[in-house]
Protein backbone atom coordinates (compact mmCIF):
# COMPACT_ATOMS: atom_id res chain seq x y z
CA UNK A 1 0.00 0.00 0.00
CA UNK A 2 3.20 2.37 -0.21
CA UNK A 3 1.87 3.45 -3.80
CA UNK A 4 -0.63 5.82 -4.55
CA UNK A 5 -2.49 4.18 -7.41
CA UNK A 6 -2.75 6.66 -10.65
CA UNK A 7 -4.86 7.64 -13.90
CA UNK A 8 -4.02 5.67 -17.08
CA UNK A 9 -3.82 8.40 -19.66
CA UNK A 10 -2.50 7.81 -23.11
CA UNK A 11 -1.26 4.31 -21.98
CA UNK A 12 0.78 5.60 -19.53
CA UNK A 13 -0.02 5.49 -15.61
CA UNK A 14 0.52 9.53 -14.47
CA UNK A 15 -0.07 11.80 -10.95
CA UNK A 16 -1.95 14.57 -13.52
CA UNK A 17 -2.36 18.03 -11.92
CA UNK A 18 -3.90 17.11 -8.87
CA UNK A 19 -2.34 17.03 -5.32
CA UNK A 20 -5.43 15.15 -3.39
CA UNK A 21 -5.47 11.53 -2.75
CA UNK A 22 -8.32 9.58 -1.78
CA UNK A 23 -8.48 6.05 0.01
CA UNK A 24 -10.26 2.91 -1.07
CA UNK A 25 -12.44 1.49 2.32
CA UNK A 26 -13.07 -2.04 3.01
CA UNK A 27 -16.72 -1.36 4.14
CA UNK A 28 -16.95 -4.70 6.02
CA UNK A 29 -13.99 -3.66 8.05
CA UNK A 30 -13.40 0.26 7.63
CA UNK A 31 -9.77 -0.72 6.23
CA UNK A 32 -7.90 1.19 4.17
CA UNK A 33 -7.19 -0.79 0.51
CA UNK A 34 -5.12 1.80 -1.03
CA UNK A 35 -4.44 5.13 -1.92
CA UNK A 36 -5.59 6.67 -5.12
CA UNK A 37 -4.61 10.14 -7.23
CA UNK A 38 -7.77 12.47 -7.11
CA UNK A 39 -8.54 13.81 -10.79
CA UNK A 40 -8.69 16.85 -11.67
CA UNK A 41 -10.99 18.86 -14.77
CA UNK A 42 -7.03 19.43 -15.69
CA UNK A 43 -6.49 15.63 -16.33
CA UNK A 44 -10.13 15.01 -17.69
CA UNK A 45 -8.96 17.89 -20.15
CA UNK A 46 -5.68 15.89 -21.07
CA UNK A 47 -7.74 12.25 -21.14
CA UNK A 48 -10.34 13.98 -23.39
CA UNK A 49 -7.38 15.31 -25.88
CA UNK A 50 -5.56 12.16 -26.82
CA UNK A 51 -8.73 10.25 -26.94
CA UNK A 52 -9.65 12.88 -29.40
CA UNK A 53 -6.30 12.19 -31.05
CA UNK A 54 -6.28 8.38 -30.75
CA UNK A 55 -10.32 8.29 -32.37
CA UNK A 56 -9.09 9.04 -36.12
CA UNK A 57 -6.24 5.83 -36.03
CA UNK A 58 -9.05 3.49 -33.97
CA UNK A 59 -11.80 4.32 -35.73
CA UNK A 60 -9.65 3.01 -39.59
CA UNK A 61 -9.21 -0.25 -38.27
CA UNK A 62 -11.96 -3.12 -38.92
CA UNK A 63 -14.41 -4.04 -35.65
CA UNK A 64 -12.92 -7.46 -35.69
CA UNK A 65 -9.18 -6.24 -35.25
CA UNK A 66 -10.56 -4.02 -32.36
CA UNK A 67 -12.45 -7.06 -30.97
CA UNK A 68 -8.91 -8.89 -30.15
CA UNK A 69 -7.70 -6.74 -28.13
CA UNK A 70 -11.23 -7.42 -25.64
CA UNK A 71 -10.79 -10.52 -25.85
CA UNK A 72 -7.70 -10.35 -24.26
CA UNK A 73 -9.72 -8.89 -21.55
CA UNK A 74 -11.82 -11.61 -21.42
CA UNK A 75 -9.60 -14.40 -21.08
CA UNK A 76 -8.05 -12.26 -17.74
CA UNK A 77 -11.52 -11.69 -16.11
CA UNK A 78 -12.01 -15.62 -17.04
CA UNK A 79 -8.74 -16.72 -15.40
CA UNK A 80 -9.08 -14.54 -12.80
CA UNK A 81 -12.43 -14.70 -11.36
CA UNK A 82 -11.79 -15.97 -7.95
CA UNK A 83 -9.39 -13.21 -7.37
CA UNK A 84 -10.65 -10.29 -8.65
CA UNK A 85 -14.21 -11.90 -7.74
CA UNK A 86 -12.76 -11.44 -3.61
CA UNK A 87 -11.47 -7.79 -4.44
CA UNK A 88 -15.32 -7.01 -5.59
CA UNK A 89 -16.37 -7.87 -2.68
CA UNK A 90 -13.91 -6.48 -0.39
CA UNK A 91 -13.92 -3.01 -2.24
CA UNK A 92 -17.23 -3.20 -1.98
CA UNK A 93 -19.26 -5.23 0.54
CA UNK A 94 -21.54 -7.30 -1.56
CA UNK A 95 -21.61 -11.20 -1.15
CA UNK A 96 -18.69 -13.62 -2.19
CA UNK A 97 -20.97 -14.88 -4.80
CA UNK A 98 -21.78 -11.87 -6.03
CA UNK A 99 -18.60 -10.63 -6.36
CA UNK A 100 -17.81 -13.61 -8.60
CA UNK A 101 -20.77 -12.40 -10.21
CA UNK A 102 -19.90 -9.51 -11.15
CA UNK A 103 -16.79 -10.43 -12.92
CA UNK A 104 -18.28 -12.97 -14.56
CA UNK A 105 -21.45 -10.74 -16.33
CA UNK A 106 -18.29 -8.75 -16.98
CA UNK A 107 -16.77 -11.41 -18.86
CA UNK A 108 -20.05 -12.14 -20.67
CA UNK A 109 -20.51 -8.20 -21.27
CA UNK A 110 -16.64 -8.60 -22.87
CA UNK A 111 -17.82 -11.57 -25.10
CA UNK A 112 -20.57 -10.57 -26.45
CA UNK A 113 -19.49 -7.05 -27.96
CA UNK A 114 -15.69 -9.01 -29.04
CA UNK A 115 -18.15 -11.81 -30.43
CA UNK A 116 -20.48 -9.84 -32.24
CA UNK A 117 -17.57 -8.12 -34.06
CA UNK A 118 -17.98 -11.12 -36.42
CA UNK A 119 -21.61 -10.82 -36.88
CA UNK A 120 -23.48 -9.16 -39.25
CA UNK A 121 -23.68 -4.94 -38.73
CA UNK A 122 -26.04 -2.99 -39.90
CA UNK A 123 -29.05 -4.07 -42.48
CA UNK A 124 -29.07 -4.30 -45.75
CA UNK A 125 -32.78 -2.86 -46.90
CA UNK A 126 -34.69 -3.28 -50.08
CA UNK A 127 -35.05 -0.38 -52.37
CA UNK A 128 -38.03 0.48 -54.33
CA UNK A 129 -35.82 1.02 -57.52
CA UNK A 130 -34.37 -2.00 -58.52
CA UNK A 131 -31.11 -0.24 -59.16
CA UNK A 132 -30.73 0.84 -55.97
CA UNK A 133 -28.97 -0.78 -52.82
CA UNK A 134 -29.78 0.57 -49.40
CA UNK A 135 -28.06 -0.24 -45.86
CA UNK A 136 -28.17 1.02 -42.59
CA UNK A 137 -24.33 1.25 -41.88
CA UNK A 138 -23.25 2.27 -37.95
CA UNK A 139 -20.71 5.03 -37.50
CA UNK A 140 -18.50 5.35 -34.27
CA UNK A 141 -19.34 8.77 -32.74
CA UNK A 142 -16.00 9.54 -31.03
CA UNK A 143 -14.65 10.25 -27.49
CA UNK A 144 -17.37 8.39 -25.28
CA UNK A 145 -17.24 9.43 -21.62
CA UNK A 146 -18.11 6.67 -19.05
CA UNK A 147 -19.39 7.96 -15.56
CA UNK A 148 -20.22 4.51 -13.78
CA UNK A 149 -21.37 3.75 -9.71
CA UNK A 150 -20.00 1.32 -7.58
CA UNK A 151 -22.71 -1.58 -7.09
CA UNK A 152 -21.00 -3.16 -10.07
CA UNK A 153 -17.82 -2.42 -10.34
CA UNK A 154 -16.42 -4.85 -13.04
CA UNK A 155 -19.35 -5.64 -14.78
CA UNK A 156 -21.14 -2.10 -15.19
CA UNK A 157 -17.58 -0.46 -16.55
CA UNK A 158 -17.51 -2.85 -19.57
CA UNK A 159 -20.87 -2.61 -20.16
CA UNK A 160 -20.38 0.64 -21.30
CA UNK A 161 -16.62 0.20 -22.45
CA UNK A 162 -16.97 -2.91 -24.36
CA UNK A 163 -19.03 -2.36 -26.96
CA UNK A 164 -18.04 1.50 -27.23
CA UNK A 165 -14.47 0.33 -28.64
CA UNK A 166 -15.61 -2.25 -30.55
CA UNK A 167 -17.81 -0.06 -32.40
CA UNK A 168 -14.31 2.23 -33.08
CA UNK A 169 -15.17 4.81 -30.33
CA UNK A 170 -12.69 5.70 -27.59
CA UNK A 171 -12.99 5.87 -23.95
CA UNK A 172 -12.77 8.64 -21.34
CA UNK A 173 -13.34 6.59 -17.65
CA UNK A 174 -14.55 8.07 -14.56
CA UNK A 175 -14.88 5.34 -11.91
CA UNK A 176 -16.83 5.70 -8.76
CA UNK A 177 -15.03 7.02 -6.07
CA UNK A 178 -15.89 4.06 -3.89
CA UNK A 179 -14.06 1.26 -5.84
CA UNK A 180 -10.94 2.92 -6.70
CA UNK A 181 -9.20 -0.34 -6.52
CA UNK A 182 -11.54 -2.51 -8.92
CA UNK A 183 -11.05 0.20 -11.68
CA UNK A 184 -7.61 0.55 -11.41
CA UNK A 185 -7.67 -3.59 -12.66
CA UNK A 186 -9.52 -2.79 -15.23
CA UNK A 187 -7.36 -0.13 -16.57
CA UNK A 188 -4.60 -2.82 -16.18
CA UNK A 189 -6.33 -5.33 -18.29
CA UNK A 190 -6.82 -2.72 -21.45
CA UNK A 191 -2.99 -1.83 -20.45
CA UNK A 192 -1.98 -6.09 -20.37
CA UNK A 193 -4.01 -6.15 -23.72
CA UNK A 194 -1.65 -3.30 -25.41
CA UNK A 195 -4.98 -1.26 -26.35
CA UNK A 196 -3.46 1.67 -28.52
CA UNK A 197 -2.21 4.58 -26.58
CA UNK A 198 -5.23 7.52 -25.82
CA UNK A 199 -8.05 4.51 -26.57
CA UNK A 200 -8.79 3.80 -23.45
CA UNK A 201 -8.13 6.03 -20.47
CA UNK A 202 -9.53 6.42 -16.99
CA UNK A 203 -9.36 9.56 -14.57
CA UNK A 204 -9.86 8.49 -11.23
CA UNK A 205 -12.00 11.27 -8.87
CA UNK A 206 -15.31 12.48 -7.53
CA UNK A 207 -18.13 14.01 -8.88
CA UNK A 208 -16.41 17.00 -9.73
CA UNK A 209 -13.73 15.06 -12.94
CA UNK A 210 -17.12 13.41 -14.25
CA UNK A 211 -18.56 16.54 -14.81
CA UNK A 212 -15.49 17.98 -16.80
CA UNK A 213 -15.90 14.87 -18.85
CA UNK A 214 -19.99 16.01 -19.71
CA UNK A 215 -19.00 19.74 -20.23
CA UNK A 216 -16.00 18.63 -22.57
CA UNK A 217 -17.38 19.75 -26.83
CA UNK A 218 -15.26 17.12 -27.50
CA UNK A 219 -17.26 14.60 -25.88
CA UNK A 220 -20.39 13.66 -28.01
CA UNK A 221 -21.45 11.01 -26.25
CA UNK A 222 -21.85 10.23 -22.14
CA UNK A 223 -22.63 6.97 -20.77
CA UNK A 224 -24.12 7.14 -17.33
CA UNK A 225 -24.84 4.69 -14.18
CA UNK A 226 -26.01 6.07 -10.79
CA UNK A 227 -28.22 8.00 -9.42
CA UNK A 228 -31.58 9.71 -11.03
CA UNK A 229 -30.46 13.08 -9.22
CA UNK A 230 -27.19 13.04 -11.36
CA UNK A 231 -28.39 10.85 -14.50
CA UNK A 232 -30.75 13.52 -14.76
CA UNK A 233 -28.52 16.44 -14.49
CA UNK A 234 -26.19 15.27 -17.33
CA UNK A 235 -29.06 14.46 -19.72
CA UNK A 236 -30.80 17.65 -19.07
CA UNK A 237 -27.40 19.50 -19.85
CA UNK A 238 -26.45 17.16 -22.84
CA UNK A 239 -29.56 17.72 -24.69
CA UNK A 240 -29.41 21.23 -24.51
CA UNK A 241 -26.11 20.92 -26.93
CA UNK A 242 -26.79 20.09 -30.40
CA UNK A 243 -25.01 16.45 -31.85
CA UNK A 244 -24.71 15.40 -28.00
CA UNK A 245 -26.22 12.64 -26.46
CA UNK A 246 -26.20 11.17 -22.54
CA UNK A 247 -27.52 7.38 -22.14
CA UNK A 248 -28.38 7.62 -18.88
CA UNK A 249 -29.50 4.28 -16.87
CA UNK A 250 -30.77 5.58 -13.28
CA UNK A 251 -32.26 4.00 -10.29
CA UNK A 252 -35.72 2.55 -9.25
CA UNK A 253 -38.55 2.15 -7.08
CA UNK A 254 -39.32 -1.36 -8.01
CA UNK A 255 -42.00 -3.58 -6.40
CA UNK A 256 -43.19 -7.31 -6.69
CA UNK A 257 -46.53 -8.35 -6.94
CA UNK A 258 -48.16 -11.42 -5.51
CA UNK A 259 -51.34 -12.14 -7.07
CA UNK A 260 -54.27 -14.52 -5.16
CA UNK A 261 -53.01 -16.53 -7.32
CA UNK A 262 -49.33 -16.82 -6.33
CA UNK A 263 -47.31 -20.06 -5.67
CA UNK A 264 -46.12 -18.51 -2.13
CA UNK A 265 -42.97 -20.55 -1.91
CA UNK A 266 -41.78 -18.75 -4.89
CA UNK A 267 -43.21 -15.55 -3.62
CA UNK A 268 -41.37 -14.91 -0.42
CA UNK A 269 -38.37 -16.64 -1.72
CA UNK A 270 -38.81 -13.99 -4.99
CA UNK A 271 -39.41 -10.97 -2.19
CA UNK A 272 -36.35 -11.67 -0.04
CA UNK A 273 -34.00 -12.23 -2.75
CA UNK A 274 -35.08 -8.86 -4.51
CA UNK A 275 -35.45 -6.99 -1.22
CA UNK A 276 -32.01 -8.15 0.74
CA UNK A 277 -29.66 -9.43 -2.18
CA UNK A 278 -26.54 -7.11 -2.36
CA UNK A 279 -28.11 -5.46 0.95
CA UNK A 280 -31.01 -3.60 -1.40
CA UNK A 281 -28.06 -1.83 -3.13
CA UNK A 282 -28.78 -2.60 -6.54
CA UNK A 283 -30.78 -0.90 -9.07
CA UNK A 284 -33.35 -3.29 -9.43
CA UNK A 285 -33.32 -4.10 -5.95
CA UNK A 286 -37.16 -4.02 -4.84
CA UNK A 287 -38.20 -1.62 -1.85
CA UNK A 288 -42.48 -2.58 -2.14
CA UNK A 289 -44.05 -5.84 -1.85
CA UNK A 290 -47.77 -5.39 -3.35
CA UNK A 291 -49.86 -8.39 -1.54
CA UNK A 292 -53.07 -9.91 -2.21
CA UNK A 293 -55.69 -9.56 0.60
CA UNK A 294 -56.21 -13.15 0.33
CA UNK A 295 -52.81 -14.45 0.87
CA UNK A 296 -51.67 -11.24 3.02
CA UNK A 297 -51.29 -12.91 5.77
CA UNK A 298 -49.93 -15.93 5.11
CA UNK A 299 -46.92 -13.99 2.87
CA UNK A 300 -46.29 -11.56 5.64
CA UNK A 301 -45.91 -14.04 8.45
CA UNK A 302 -43.16 -15.83 5.67
CA UNK A 303 -41.55 -12.85 4.40
CA UNK A 304 -40.97 -11.02 7.89
CA UNK A 305 -39.64 -14.28 9.58
CA UNK A 306 -37.38 -14.27 6.70
CA UNK A 307 -36.38 -11.05 7.19
CA UNK A 308 -35.46 -11.45 11.05
CA UNK A 309 -33.79 -14.64 10.25
CA UNK A 310 -31.55 -13.36 6.95
CA UNK A 311 -27.71 -13.75 7.65
CA UNK A 312 -26.05 -10.50 8.15
CA UNK A 313 -22.53 -10.89 7.70
CA UNK A 314 -18.57 -11.14 6.67
CA UNK A 315 -19.59 -11.18 3.13
CA UNK A 316 -16.18 -12.87 2.61
CA UNK A 317 -17.88 -15.67 3.95
CA UNK A 318 -20.10 -17.94 2.01
CA UNK A 319 -22.51 -18.75 4.29
CA UNK A 320 -23.12 -14.64 4.23
CA UNK A 321 -26.78 -13.72 2.56
CA UNK A 322 -26.08 -9.70 3.12
CA UNK A 323 -23.08 -7.92 3.09
CA UNK A 324 -22.56 -4.08 4.62
CA UNK A 325 -23.75 -0.93 2.90
CA UNK A 326 -21.15 0.44 0.89
CA UNK A 327 -19.88 3.83 3.29
CA UNK A 328 -20.92 5.28 6.52
CA UNK A 329 -23.23 8.37 4.51
CA UNK A 330 -25.20 5.83 2.98
CA UNK A 331 -25.87 4.26 6.29
CA UNK A 332 -27.10 7.39 7.61
CA UNK A 333 -29.20 8.09 4.36
CA UNK A 334 -30.57 4.42 5.15
CA UNK A 335 -31.21 4.82 8.65
CA UNK A 336 -33.17 8.65 7.69
CA UNK A 337 -35.61 6.47 5.92
CA UNK A 338 -36.31 4.22 8.50
CA UNK A 339 -36.80 7.44 10.86
CA UNK A 340 -38.47 8.86 8.34
CA UNK A 341 -41.13 5.76 7.88
CA UNK A 342 -41.81 6.08 11.34
CA UNK A 343 -42.66 9.73 11.18
CA UNK A 344 -44.97 8.77 7.79
CA UNK A 345 -46.86 6.48 10.46
CA UNK A 346 -46.23 3.37 9.00
CA UNK A 347 -46.54 -0.53 10.72
CA UNK A 348 -43.68 -1.30 11.42
CA UNK A 349 -42.85 -5.48 11.31
CA UNK A 350 -39.22 -6.18 11.42
CA UNK A 351 -36.27 -3.03 12.59
CA UNK A 352 -32.72 -4.28 12.34
CA UNK A 353 -31.69 -0.91 11.13
CA UNK A 354 -28.78 -0.93 13.98
CA UNK A 355 -28.25 -4.48 14.68
CA UNK A 356 -27.08 -6.30 17.99
CA UNK A 357 -23.25 -6.42 18.54
CA UNK A 358 -23.30 -10.23 18.35
CA UNK A 359 -24.48 -10.18 14.80
CA UNK A 360 -21.35 -8.45 13.44
CA UNK A 361 -18.41 -10.27 12.65
CA UNK A 362 -15.50 -10.07 14.69
CA UNK A 363 -13.35 -7.56 13.53
CA UNK A 364 -15.83 -5.95 11.79
CA UNK A 365 -16.69 -3.03 14.30
CA UNK A 366 -16.27 -0.43 12.06
CA UNK A 367 -18.23 -1.66 9.19
CA UNK A 368 -21.79 -0.26 7.62
CA UNK A 369 -23.37 -2.98 9.15
CA UNK A 370 -27.31 -2.66 8.45
CA UNK A 371 -29.84 -5.60 8.45
CA UNK A 372 -33.77 -5.48 7.16
CA UNK A 373 -36.23 -2.58 8.10
CA UNK A 374 -39.62 -3.93 7.10
CA UNK A 375 -43.11 -2.11 7.00
CA UNK A 376 -46.81 -2.53 6.06
CA UNK A 377 -48.16 0.41 4.59
CA UNK A 378 -51.23 1.92 2.83
CA UNK A 379 -50.97 1.84 -0.71
CA UNK A 380 -53.01 4.73 -1.36
CA UNK A 381 -51.20 7.07 0.90
CA UNK A 382 -48.98 9.71 -0.75
CA UNK A 383 -45.75 8.55 1.37
CA UNK A 384 -42.16 9.58 1.03
CA UNK A 385 -41.12 6.06 2.07
CA UNK A 386 -43.05 4.59 -0.11
CA UNK A 387 -42.30 6.49 -3.24
CA UNK A 388 -38.51 7.35 -2.90
CA UNK A 389 -35.40 5.38 -3.68
CA UNK A 390 -33.83 4.35 -0.25
CA UNK A 391 -31.19 1.83 -2.45
CA UNK A 392 -31.13 0.14 1.21
CA UNK A 393 -33.34 -3.32 2.78
CA UNK A 394 -36.04 -0.89 3.14
CA UNK A 395 -39.46 -2.80 2.03
CA UNK A 396 -43.08 -1.38 2.35
CA UNK A 397 -45.78 -4.51 2.61
CA UNK A 398 -48.44 -2.77 0.30
CA UNK A 399 -52.00 -4.98 0.67
CA UNK A 400 -54.21 -4.61 -1.80
CA UNK A 401 -57.93 -5.98 -2.27
CA UNK A 402 -59.19 -6.95 -6.04
CA UNK A 403 -57.92 -7.88 -9.47
CA UNK A 404 -54.81 -7.34 -11.53
CA UNK A 405 -55.64 -3.81 -13.16
CA UNK A 406 -55.85 -2.84 -9.23
CA UNK A 407 -52.20 -4.17 -8.31
CA UNK A 408 -50.87 -2.98 -11.43
CA UNK A 409 -52.35 0.48 -10.83
CA UNK A 410 -50.04 0.28 -7.43
CA UNK A 411 -47.18 -0.88 -9.11
CA UNK A 412 -47.00 2.19 -11.63
CA UNK A 413 -48.01 4.69 -8.65
CA UNK A 414 -44.43 5.65 -9.06
CA UNK A 415 -42.24 8.11 -10.76
CA UNK A 416 -40.24 5.49 -11.75
CA UNK A 417 -40.55 2.39 -14.11
CA UNK A 418 -37.07 0.48 -13.82
CA UNK A 419 -37.87 -3.64 -12.94
CA UNK A 420 -40.28 -5.11 -11.76
CA UNK A 421 -41.78 -8.83 -11.30
CA UNK A 422 -45.19 -10.69 -10.85
CA UNK A 423 -45.50 -14.04 -8.83
CA UNK A 424 -48.84 -15.88 -10.01
CA UNK A 425 -49.84 -19.13 -11.71
CA UNK A 426 -52.70 -17.27 -13.75
CA UNK A 427 -51.22 -16.63 -17.07
CA UNK A 428 -53.93 -14.19 -17.43
CA UNK A 429 -52.83 -12.52 -14.56
CA UNK A 430 -48.78 -12.56 -15.62
CA UNK A 431 -49.86 -11.22 -18.92
CA UNK A 432 -51.75 -8.46 -18.22
CA UNK A 433 -48.69 -7.45 -15.66
CA UNK A 434 -46.16 -7.96 -18.90
CA UNK A 435 -48.53 -5.59 -21.03
CA UNK A 436 -49.48 -2.50 -18.52
CA UNK A 437 -46.59 -2.46 -15.89
CA UNK A 438 -44.68 0.72 -16.99
CA UNK A 439 -41.17 -1.08 -16.82
CA UNK A 440 -38.16 -1.72 -18.55
CA UNK A 441 -37.15 -4.99 -16.69
CA UNK A 442 -40.03 -7.03 -16.13
CA UNK A 443 -39.85 -11.03 -14.41
CA UNK A 444 -42.63 -13.29 -13.78
CA UNK A 445 -42.10 -16.22 -11.24
CA UNK A 446 -38.66 -14.66 -10.31
CA UNK A 447 -36.90 -12.17 -8.46
CA UNK A 448 -37.15 -8.79 -10.02
CA UNK A 449 -32.91 -9.23 -9.76
CA UNK A 450 -30.59 -10.06 -12.32
CA UNK A 451 -29.67 -9.26 -15.87
CA UNK A 452 -27.85 -11.26 -18.99
CA UNK A 453 -25.87 -9.09 -21.36
CA UNK A 454 -27.88 -10.34 -24.58
CA UNK A 455 -30.57 -8.35 -23.19
CA UNK A 456 -31.30 -4.47 -23.32
CA UNK A 457 -30.85 -3.20 -19.89
CA UNK A 458 -32.24 -0.09 -18.66
CA UNK A 459 -35.85 1.56 -17.18
CA UNK A 460 -38.47 4.01 -18.60
CA UNK A 461 -40.52 6.78 -17.00
CA UNK A 462 -37.69 8.37 -14.17
CA UNK A 463 -35.06 5.46 -14.59
CA UNK A 464 -33.74 5.81 -17.92
CA UNK A 465 -34.08 8.02 -20.80
CA UNK A 466 -34.63 5.81 -23.80
CA UNK A 467 -31.30 4.28 -24.05
CA UNK A 468 -30.49 0.91 -22.11
CA UNK A 469 -27.27 -0.92 -21.46
CA UNK A 470 -25.71 -3.86 -21.94
CA UNK A 471 -26.21 -5.37 -25.80
CA UNK A 472 -28.58 -2.09 -26.52
CA UNK A 473 -25.91 0.53 -25.76
CA UNK A 474 -24.63 0.13 -29.59
CA UNK A 475 -27.67 2.88 -30.13
CA UNK A 476 -25.87 4.96 -27.78
CA UNK A 477 -22.52 4.69 -28.90
CA UNK A 478 -23.15 4.51 -33.18
CA UNK A 479 -24.86 7.01 -35.05
CA UNK A 480 -26.89 5.70 -38.34
CA UNK A 481 -26.29 6.29 -42.09
CA UNK A 482 -29.11 5.24 -44.57
CA UNK A 483 -27.02 4.95 -47.01
CA UNK A 484 -27.97 4.54 -50.68
CA UNK A 485 -26.41 3.15 -53.66
CA UNK A 486 -27.60 3.53 -57.41
CA UNK A 487 -25.92 0.91 -59.74
CA UNK A 488 -27.58 2.87 -62.75
CA UNK A 489 -26.29 5.38 -64.98
CA UNK A 490 -29.70 7.09 -64.74
CA UNK A 491 -31.34 8.75 -61.29
CA UNK A 492 -34.61 7.38 -60.67
CA UNK A 493 -36.47 8.34 -57.55
CA UNK A 494 -38.99 6.60 -55.30
CA UNK A 495 -42.21 7.32 -54.56
CA UNK A 496 -43.31 8.05 -57.89
CA UNK A 497 -41.38 11.21 -57.92
CA UNK A 498 -40.20 12.85 -61.15
CA UNK A 499 -36.16 13.04 -61.45
CA UNK A 500 -36.71 14.77 -64.73
CA UNK A 501 -35.09 18.35 -65.01
CA UNK A 502 -37.36 20.86 -66.94
CA UNK A 503 -36.27 23.79 -68.50
CA UNK A 504 -37.71 26.35 -70.46
CA UNK A 505 -37.54 26.30 -73.80
P1 LIG B 1 -24.05 9.11 -7.95
O1 LIG B 1 -25.04 9.17 -9.04
O2 LIG B 1 -23.74 10.35 -7.21
O3 LIG B 1 -22.64 8.57 -8.55
C1 LIG B 1 -22.52 7.74 -9.70
C2 LIG B 1 -21.29 8.21 -10.49
O4 LIG B 1 -21.49 9.55 -10.94
C3 LIG B 1 -20.01 8.25 -9.66
O5 LIG B 1 -18.93 7.88 -10.49
C4 LIG B 1 -19.90 9.72 -9.28
O6 LIG B 1 -18.61 10.16 -8.99
C5 LIG B 1 -20.42 10.38 -10.53
N1 LIG B 1 -20.95 11.73 -10.32
C6 LIG B 1 -21.46 12.28 -9.19
N2 LIG B 1 -21.86 13.55 -9.40
C7 LIG B 1 -21.60 13.81 -10.71
C8 LIG B 1 -21.80 14.95 -11.54
N3 LIG B 1 -22.34 16.08 -11.08
N4 LIG B 1 -21.44 14.87 -12.85
C9 LIG B 1 -20.91 13.74 -13.34
N5 LIG B 1 -20.68 12.64 -12.60
C10 LIG B 1 -21.03 12.67 -11.30
O7 LIG B 1 -24.44 7.95 -6.96
P2 LIG B 1 -23.87 7.68 -5.48
O8 LIG B 1 -23.47 8.95 -4.84
O9 LIG B 1 -22.89 6.58 -5.57
O10 LIG B 1 -25.19 7.11 -4.79
C11 LIG B 1 -26.26 7.96 -4.45
C12 LIG B 1 -27.57 7.26 -4.71
O11 LIG B 1 -27.69 6.96 -6.10
C13 LIG B 1 -27.74 5.92 -4.04
O12 LIG B 1 -28.12 6.03 -2.73
C14 LIG B 1 -28.76 5.29 -4.95
O13 LIG B 1 -30.04 5.75 -4.60
C15 LIG B 1 -28.41 5.77 -6.31
N6 LIG B 1 -27.55 4.85 -7.09
C16 LIG B 1 -28.12 4.09 -8.07
C17 LIG B 1 -27.35 3.21 -8.77
C18 LIG B 1 -27.91 2.36 -9.84
O14 LIG B 1 -27.50 1.21 -9.99
N7 LIG B 1 -28.82 2.88 -10.65
C19 LIG B 1 -25.93 3.00 -8.50
C20 LIG B 1 -25.41 3.89 -7.49
C21 LIG B 1 -26.22 4.75 -6.84
MG1 LIG C 1 -23.19 11.02 -5.25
Amino acid sequence: MAQTYQHYIDGEWVTGHGTETFESENPATGESLGEFQQGTPADVNDAVGVADEAYEEWRKRSRIDRAEYLWDVYHELRDRTEELGEIVTKECGKEISEGRADVVEAAHMVEWAAGDARHPSGETVPSEIAAKDAYMRRKPRGVTGCITPWNFPIAIPYWHMAVALVEGNTVVWKPAEQTPWCAQIVAEMFDDAGVPPGVFNMVQGFGDTGAAIVDDDRVPTVLFTGSAEVGHRIADAVGAESGKRAACEMGGKNAVVITEEADLDIAVHSAVMSSFKTTGQRCVSSERLIVHTDVYDEFKERFVDAASKVAVGDPLQEDTFMGPLIEAEHKAKVTEYRDLAREEGVDVLVDRTELDADEIPDGHEDGHWVGPFVYEADPDADLRCTQEEVFGPHVALLEYDGDIERAVEIQNDTDYGLAGAIVSEDYRQINYYRDHAELGLAYGNLPCIGAEVQLPFGGVKKSGNGYPSAREIIEAVTDRTAWTLNNSKEIQMAQGLSADIITDG
